[in-house]
């Protein structure tokens, strides 16, 4: 399922509006290869790359990835220490281009003291300095867990004030880290890894799911239009008929 395929493989007026990708794999991509995990994590970077030109070309508005949860700090402290050194330089890095190809950058997640003072400057550099792009946004969940913002939206919520009656969904939705993400209509996991990973939990309620079997750093363009024309193939309901 959701092979590669070309940029006319889908209908270009149906194309979702917002991609919410799990990159997974880096760690089993590294260690096939007689590699240290932390080499999976570097060639992470230029799928990355890719899936963000895949999802340019093929006209999508909103990308979102999950670059550390709130469970990846389980992680060996090497490990740790190797990913948060690394988003900061990656940031640093990019971001000129990404502002390049008119990318607004958001994140999403706990800003809380475990994230160094350094990748939080970083990621404000990255936001401010992206801030009036309008071709596409890139969400990165970074510090991110699903049930943690579901957690933060509640307590802001009583923090200001509301009652009982006024906690609706519209209200939840209000409250969560960035209230204008649109729901994702689509969501890709790489690795064969078939679970959500308190990724997103409240946005992909009704997200189609695509688990395809390939590495994070093996993803190409192409694996976006092959996701792209497999959502065209199924069928929304909603609970409808
Ligand atoms: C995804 O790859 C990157 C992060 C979670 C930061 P993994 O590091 O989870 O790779 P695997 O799943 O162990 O192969
Ligand atoms: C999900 O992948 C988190 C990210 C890709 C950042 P994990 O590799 O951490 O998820 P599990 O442990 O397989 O559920
Ligand atoms: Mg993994």
């Amino acid at each position: 399922m959701a092979d590669p395929a070309a940029l006319d493989s889908f209908d270009p007026a149906n194309v979702p509006n917002h991609i919410a990708i799990i990159m997974d794999g880096n760690g089993r991509w590294a260690t096939a290869q007689g590699l240290p995990r932390t080499e999976g994590h570097k060639r992470g970077e230029d799928a990355l790359f890719e899936a963000v030109e895949g999802c340019l070309a093929a006209g999508v508005s909103w990308m979102t990835v999950y670059a550390f949860s709130t469970e990846n700090w389980r992680r060996p402290k090497d490990e740790v220490k190797f990913l948060l050194n690394y988003s900061r330089g990656l940031l640093r890095r990019r971001r000129d281009e990404l502002n390049d190809r008119g990318v607004r950058i958001r994140f999403v997640g706990r800003r809380d003291w475990r994230v160094p003072n350094g990748v939080l400057n970083e990621m404000d550099k990255a936001e401010s300095l992206t801030r009036h792009n309008d071709k596409m946004t890139l969400v990165i969940a970074f510090n991110y867990g699903g049930r943690a913002e579901i957690v933060d939206a509640v307590r802001a919520m009583v923090d200001e004030g509301l009652k009982g009656k006024q906690i609706t969904e519209k209200a939840i939705a209000r409250h969560l880290y960035d209230p204008e993400m649109p729901d994702p209509e689509l969501m890709i996991r790489t690795s064969g890894e078939s679970r959500t990973s308190n990724y997103l939990m409240w946005q992909l309620a009704y997200s189609e799911m695509i688990f395809a079997d390939v590495l994070w750093p093996d993803f190409t363009r192409e694996h976006i239009y092959g996701a792209i024309a497999e959502y065209q193939r199924r069928e929304r309901r909603f609970g409808g008929v």
